[in-house]
């Protein structure tokens, strides 16, 4: 399934070089249409200078939360820690930010741009603990390459 979704994510991406934002708003279609955990597909950025994210493309539902302070939710933490987080059962997190009651877990991967954290992407899923190793190495190859038009 990875493997067919990343030739579709070359060519979406060859075509739409010049337009990072349809990109990535197409790229979470895809992913929140061809993976069936995936509920909730977006990208967040860090806000300019401020210390916080501002929600990006996605694809599914649509949330309260365009922006989320540093340290704030499973997002916030991941602007600040750099590194992948991984939450089988949303509800075991203190520091964690609602968007729908029908979330059951979600994978946060950061998105390095020059070895600097400059957003994520965020994946919630109403299925509890569905994220396995194979799905940080995917996101992660999702961002490396986002990150190269950017
Ligand atoms: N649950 C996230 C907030 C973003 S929504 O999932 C779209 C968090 O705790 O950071």
């Amino acid at each position: 399934m990875f493997d067919t979704l990343k030739q579709d994510i070359q060519e979406l991406l060859a075509k739409n070089a010049a337009d990072p934002n349809g990109a990535m708003q197409s790229i979470c279609e895809l992913l929140q249409g061809s993976i069936p955990y995936y509920d909730w597909v977006g990208f967040y950025f860090k806000n300019g200078d401020k210390r916080e994210l501002k929600l990006g493309p996605y694809a599914g539902a649509p949330t309260d939360h365009t922006i989320i302070p540093f340290g704030k939710g499973i997002c916030g933490q991941v602007a600040e820690s750099n590194q992948n987080f991984v939450v089988p059962d949303v509800h075991a997190q203190d520091n964690y930010i609602a968007c729908s009651l029908t979330v059951k877990s979600e994978i946060v991967i950061p998105l390095f741009k020059n070895g600097e954290n400059i957003g994520q992407i965020d994946i919630d899923s109403d299925t509890p603990d569905p994220f396995a190793k194979e799905d940080e190495r995917f996101l992660e190859w999702v961002n490396q390459k986002v990150a190269d038009i950017l």
